[in-house]
């Protein structure tokens, strides 16, 4: 918690500086966020989003200025600008960090994307090669800073140039890809992606699946630029991935291809718990086998947990992947009894500090407007009890409509517009709510 004081008392500063994003009229974005969550049986009402404040360009951390680029890079900035300026916003300064995993870097990762392939209707190829990368990957993230994305995207988002390559992929050039994939099929499965039902039904991940195998089958001979070691299938296969994905955005328009992307990462960030979780020797000993004090295996409990408020945002459905695992370790660890319940531990204790606000389920981004800066949304169901999972289960999957998840974060849809008026509150309490949220 101690380090955080700091990154606290600069919101707190900043906070003076903000008026509520409203987001009926403010913040767009928000209307199109639905829920995923199809098998949820809520037992609260679902409660308006909360949208974060950030700050304005007042502030000292957007630097403005025009950005030297390297001049060696053809990537076409221009095409992709409204996606630059999305990730910049994504990827904003400080939020950059807490938010990477959800927000920051899955969009990132789709604007790289659609810059190759976008560049590949006049190159014909689907890669860059590694020098022309480390340049491109330079040039990219000056032009994210000069917009107010923090310096380190690439170290946070873990994106060197290699990833700009065809890595292992055999095939990168755009003519022999469309010999060798059906390319109407694979557009057919992809051109729209619903962002609910393709995490359960596969219909796009399968298509690129299939499409990647193809490539990654391709005689290695005749890749010349002479590979030394041939890595395995499965490395293959993901490294064709990225080479059917640029192609899909290569063939679609820069809107659609984003949607399209960040929809497909996103069933992949809802698989995951991303938290790391810290030795639990300590809530092992006060809370294995029978309890003997509640007040001390709590205590345990509590300070476990503000250990993992300390790592970033989660939506609310990885939170529930993490409430899974973290209770699966303890039972694995003679914790029989459900200290969740015990402990009044909640979702959204699993995400950044004790008031957590979990982020929703699908796709969503931080936004940014003159009058209120750069906000995002949170999903702001309180107290929805963390489950404590049954024996050894597998946790629950949002996939499995006979599976009775308790209370899982409602769905986000209703909330477009419905609760909007009541988001109006006075700048005195959305201050309040940063520091609640961050102190
Ligand atoms: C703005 O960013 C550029 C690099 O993109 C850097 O050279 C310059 O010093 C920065 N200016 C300020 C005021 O931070
Ligand atoms: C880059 O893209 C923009 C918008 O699509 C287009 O107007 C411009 O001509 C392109 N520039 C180059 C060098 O291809
Ligand atoms: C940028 O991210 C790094 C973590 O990689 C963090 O330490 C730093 O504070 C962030 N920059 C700003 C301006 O918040
Ligand atoms: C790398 O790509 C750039 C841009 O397409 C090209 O100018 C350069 O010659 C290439 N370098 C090598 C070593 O192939
Ligand atoms: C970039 O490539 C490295 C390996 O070359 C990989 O570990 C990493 O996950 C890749 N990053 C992304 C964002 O795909
Ligand atoms: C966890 O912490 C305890 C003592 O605090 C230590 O004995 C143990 O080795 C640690 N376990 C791991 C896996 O780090
Ligand atoms: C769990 O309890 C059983 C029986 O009480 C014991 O044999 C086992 O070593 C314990 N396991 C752990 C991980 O503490
Ligand atoms: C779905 O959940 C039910 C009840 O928990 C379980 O019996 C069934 O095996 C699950 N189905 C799948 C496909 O996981």
């Amino acid at each position: 918690m101690r380090q955080r004081v700091s990154y606290g008392l600069n919101l707190l500063l900043l906070a003076l500086l903000f008026s509520l994003c409203v987001y009926e009229s403010h913040c767009g974005s928000v209307r199109d966020v639905e829920a995923i969550a199809p098998v949820i049986s809520p037992s609260v009402n679902p409660q308006p989003f909360l949208p974060l404040l950030a700050p304005s360009p007042l502030t000292p951390f957007t630097n403005g200025s025009v950005p030297t680029l390297s001049g060696l890079c053809t990537l076409n900035f221009t095409a992709a600008g409204d996606m630059m300026s999305k990730t910049a916003t994504d990827c904003w300064a400080f939020f950059a960090p807490v938010l990477a995993n959800v927000v920051c870097c899955p969009q990132l990762e789709a604007t790289l994307a659609t810059l190759i392939g976008h560049s590949s209707k006049y190159s014909r190829m689907l890669s860059l090669n590694i020098t022309h990368a480390k340049h491109c990957l330079s040039d990219v993230e000056k032009i994210l800073e000069s917009q107010g994305a923090n310096k380190t995207v690439q170290k946070i988002c873990s994106i060197q140039p290699e990833n700009l390559t065809e890595a292992s992929c055999p095939v990168s050039k755009v003519d022999a890809f469309e010999s060798i994939v059906d390319s109407s099929k694979l557009l057919a499965a992809c051109q729209k992606v619903d962002p609910v039902n393709e995490c359960c039904q596969q219909v796009c991940q399968n298509a690129i699946l299939d499409a990647a195998k193809k490539l990654s089958e391709t005689n290695i001979a005749t890749n010349l630029e002479g590979v030394h070691v041939v890595p395995e299938q499965s490395t293959r296969i993901d490294d064709c991935k990225n080479i059917v994905l640029r192609w899909l955005a290569s063939n679609l328009d820069p809107s659609s291809a984003n949607k399209v992307l960040r929809g497909l990462s996103n069933c992949k960030v809802n698989k995951v718990c991303p938290l790391v979780f810290p030795n639990m020797t300590h809530v092992v000993k006060e809370c294995a086998n029978v309890i003997t004090s509640q007040t001390a295996c709590c205590k345990a409990m509590d300070s476990y947990v503000s250990q993992l408020q300390e790592q970033s945002f989660i939506t609310n459905l990885q939170a529930l992947n993490c409430a899974a695992s973290l209770g699966a370790k303890l039972q694995k660890a003679n914790v029989s009894n459900n200290v969740y319940e015990l402990c009044h531990i909640n979702l959204k204790d699993f995400s950044l500090q004790e008031s957590g606000c979990l982020l929703p389920s699908l796709p969503s981004d931080a936004t940014f407007d003159k009058t209120s800066g750069v906000s995002f949304i949170c999903d702001l169901n309180d107290n929805i009890a963390a489950p404590w999972p049954s024996s050894f289960s597998e946790p629950p999957s949002s996939c499995n409509k006979t599976t009775k998840i308790p209370a899982v974060p409602k769905a986000t849809s209703a909330q477009s517009g419905l609760y909007s008026k009541n988001l109006m509150l006075p700048s005195f309490f959305s201050s309040l709510v940063i520091l609640k949220l961050f102190l």
